[in-house]
């Protein structure tokens, strides 16, 4: 099966390390020439007709997978962690996860319902107002429950709170604080978009007492990024 992405903007005169990796992986890389994230959707049916016209079967994935069935992957993962917590005999007062697009926390949510467990889950909104993502995680997770065959979550399930700090791929300085102490703690990696962002959400409950136990938080990945970050002049 071969892989299209289709990116906004132009191609960098420095490639990002993600866009390195995407080419090392096999993958075809289109950018739309248009520096709005939403000249990716019109991008990506372009792409899709020009396949079929060569004969090929496009499946089309939107930005940030933001699908129902791709909530099913985080409702597996919701259901494996349940499993490891019950065989530790942990359970958590909280669960954090970075939210963009939303598929993520409505894979998490979809899963809570799925296995009719209550836990309290929070997503730090990284890239949209708080409305705007928690209804996006609500439809999402809806669609995420039926495929599951169980009862669409209720909108109280879905808890979101703004972690955008300047802007959505920018770091904030909730977040920075958070990756410093991640880091010279943990040695844990988080990138400035994404897990840095929720950790730094993280902190800003706790200090307001917002924490009654431990937390289960989600680290999502983005290291990639975060390196080249780092790599781009970042003091930590
Ligand atoms: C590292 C990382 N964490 C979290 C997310 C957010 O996931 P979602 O789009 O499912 O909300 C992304 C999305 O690109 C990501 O790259």
């Amino acid at each position: 099966m071969g892989c299209t992405l289709v990116l906004y903007g132009d191609e960098p005169p420095l490639p990002h390390p993600n866009l390195v990796l995407a080419r090392r992986f096999g993958a075809e890389v289109r950018f739309t020439g248009d520096p709005r994230r939403e000249s990716v959707d019109a991008g990506l049916e372009d792409a899709a007709a020009e396949l079929r016209g060569a004969g090929h079967r496009p499946y089309v994935v939107p930005r940030g997978g933001a699908r129902g069935v791709a909530t099913l992957g985080y409702a597996a993962a919701a259901t494996e962690a349940f499993e490891q917590l019950d065989a530790v005999g942990v359970e958590p007062s909280l669960m954090l996860v970075a939210t963009g697009s939303g598929v993520s926390q409505a894979g998490l949510v979809a899963g809570l319902a799925a296995e009719d467990r209550r836990m309290r889950l929070a997503g730090a909104a990284v890239s949209r107002p708080v409305d705007e993502t928690a209804e996006r995680v609500l439809a999402l997770a809806g669609e995420g429950a039926a495929l599951l065959g169980a009862p669409a979550p209720a909108a109280s399930s879905v808890e979101v709170h703004d972690a955008r700090g300047p802007g959505y791929g920018i770091p904030s300085a909730e977040g920075e604080r958070a990756t410093a102490l991640a880091a010279t703690h943990e040695g844990l990696i988080l990138d400035p978009a994404f897990t840095a962002k929720a950790f730094g959400l993280l902190l800003r409950l706790l200090a307001a007492g917002d924490v009654g136990g431990p937390v289960l938080i989600w680290h999502t990945g983005g290291t990639a990024v975060a390196l080249a970050h780092r790599a781009a002049g970042s003091d930590l």
